[in-house]
């Protein structure tokens, strides 16, 4: 028998200021996007923020619906409205926030099904996305990729088409 480990590591940084100058920019929209969230039924607003190629920051929200399993995240908005705006432009950031009083004490992780879009993006463009999240509280994590957060991913090359 053998065994493997999987290792992955991220940075903690202690507050906006120590970002880059564009990071902060990207950190910002996502911010400013939370106030375009759909979301009456769980008060829980997300807002995200993608940075291409090109320069272009392009937003998105979480838009709930009263049939619940209808939601959807705050990050895939955003890199559907980049699909739509610009198909052929890499995404190289995508930022994540969330606005909530009850400030949870950490930066919130994007959900599977999040997780697994952003990686669908990775494997479009072939480039990885950094990954900033942020919420109320000061500290930022950065990912350089979500394969960190997905170990064991499932993706086009499985398919063999
Ligand atoms: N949500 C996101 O927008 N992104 C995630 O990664 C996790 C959850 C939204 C969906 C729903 O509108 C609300 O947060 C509560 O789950």
């Amino acid at each position: 028998m053998k065994q493997n480990t999987v290792n992955f590591s991220y940075s903690i940084f202690e507050n906006i200021g120590e970002l880059s100058e564009s990071s902060q920019q990207l950190i910002t929209a996502a911010r400013k996007a939370c106030d375009l969230a759909h979301a009456p039924y769980s008060q829980f607003r997300v807002g995200a923020a993608v940075l291409l190629q090109n320069d272009t920051i392009l937003q998105g929200a979480n838009q709930e619906n009263a049939a619940y399993p209808m939601c959807t995240c705050a990050e895939q908005v955003a890199l559907y409205h980049s699909a739509m705006q610009f198909p052929e432009v890499k995404v190289n950031a995508l930022a994540i926030h969330v606005n909530v009083n009850n400030a949870i004490s950490h930066p919130p992780s994007p959900c599977g099904a999040c997780r697994q879009v952003i990686l669908e993006y990775e494997q479009k463009h072939r480039q990885d996305i950094n990954i900033y999240i942020s919420s109320l509280a000061n500290e930022i994590y950065h990912f350089e990729s979500i394969k960190a957060l997905l170990p064991f991913y499932f993706s086009g090359d499985d398919l063999n088409v």
